[in-house]
């Protein structure tokens, strides 16, 4: 039936009927706040390209978290910056590492956050690549164990929840079973599963100093162009090797992504707003060019409506403070 007996707009009449038919909904909930932890001590420093978005040294991040908290954000995933970098990215699976400092403080100070840590190697090798080198190759399966060395130290020093996202075959696999033999069973895995090589982690990567010194990530991470059958077989591969979560990045132009993983799977889904993603908002927003709070609210529920369960996002704490306004 058509119109004029058929009319849609009667569905929008008022406020409270839009309100009693709205389905989808971001709540605090979903929401996973990256944050950056650099070594030493009283460090703030603003991440240019990324307004609001800052690195910490351990105490000026826990003193930051406090608000994180308070704004109602449950959950965290951390990223360390080290010292001191080299060839295979010793500091990535130190003890006393920065990051494994990190966590251990704050798990302490709040052991009631959801703390997810980034298990990769980029951050720390002087190369910038996720993985060895041997002859110019990024090679695979002696990075394995570097990983799942990584992750157990994580665990260790009380990480909820560990997420690989360096995109090498198997790495799920090796880090499930590194965890399960030093009896870490209960320790999560969400997989950065479904990632692509993206332009939009520039900001991210002046965030983290992860650039690569040489080449590209052509070679791990998913092609912009390859067929939604691979992005399936990635996250199918990761979920039989063991990960509770995974993640589809970056989120806006993988939205067809995120859908057909959260309809082909039972396992949750999240998606990451990546780095660029946030930079372009921040940018638009500052020229006055857009309306901040409206925007980040519409992307935010389109994620949603296409099958995320989490939201990892550097908008987290703007959007905590809006939630609570309404
Ligand atoms: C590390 C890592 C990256 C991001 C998350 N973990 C960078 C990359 O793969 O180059 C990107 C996050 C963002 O852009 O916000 N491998």
């Amino acid at each position: 039936m058509g119109f004029p007996i058929t009319r849609m707009r009667r569905l929008r009449k008022s406020p409270v009927l839009r309100d009693a038919l709205s389905e989808v909904a971001v709540s605090l909930n979903d929401l996973i706040y990256p944050m950056f932890a650099i070594e030493g001590k009283n460090i703030r420093n603003p991440v240019l390209s990324m307004p609001g978005v800052y690195q910490y040294s351990p105490d000026i991040l826990l003193t930051e978290l406090e608000n994180v908290v308070k704004k109602g954000i449950k959950s965290i995933i951390l990223f360390g910056i080290p010292e001191a970098k080299d060839a295979v990215g010793s500091s990535a699976y130190a003890e006393d590492g920065i990051i494994q400092q990190t966590i251990f403080k704050i798990k302490k100070a709040f052991p009631e956050i959801l703390l997810i840590t980034d298990v990769c190697l980029c951050e720390y090798t002087d190369h910038g690549h996720c993985g060895l080198i041997k002859d110019n190759k990024i090679v695979n399966d002696t990075t394995l164990e570097l990983l799942a060395k990584t992750a157990l130290t994580h665990a260790q020093a009380g990480a909820d929840i560990v997420a690989p996202s360096d995109m090498m075959d198997g790495r799920v696999a090796a880090i499930r079973k590194g965890l399960d033999g030093a009896g870490y069973e209960d320790t999560l895995i969400m997989a950065y599963s479904v990632k692509y090589a993206s332009a939009f982690y520039g900001p991210f990567r002046d965030a983290a100093g992860s650039t690569p010194q040489f080449g590209d990530r052509g070679t791990y991470q998913m092609d912009p162009r390859s067929s939604v059958k691979q992005a399936i077989q990635e996250a199918a591969l990761d979920i039989e090797e063991g990960a509770d979560i995974v993640i589809v990045k970056p989120a806006f132009a993988y939205m067809d992504i995120i859908k057909t993983i959260s309809d082909t799977f039972n396992c949750p889904v999240a998606s990451y707003n990546v780095s660029g993603e946030y930079a372009m908002v921040k940018a638009a927003a500052e020229k006055g060019w857009i309306d901040e709070k409206k925007v980040v609210l519409e992307s935010m529920t389109g994620l949603k409506r296409s099958g995320s369960n989490l939201i990892i996002t550097y908008h987290a704490l703007d959007i905590a403070a809006w939630l609570q306004e309404v």
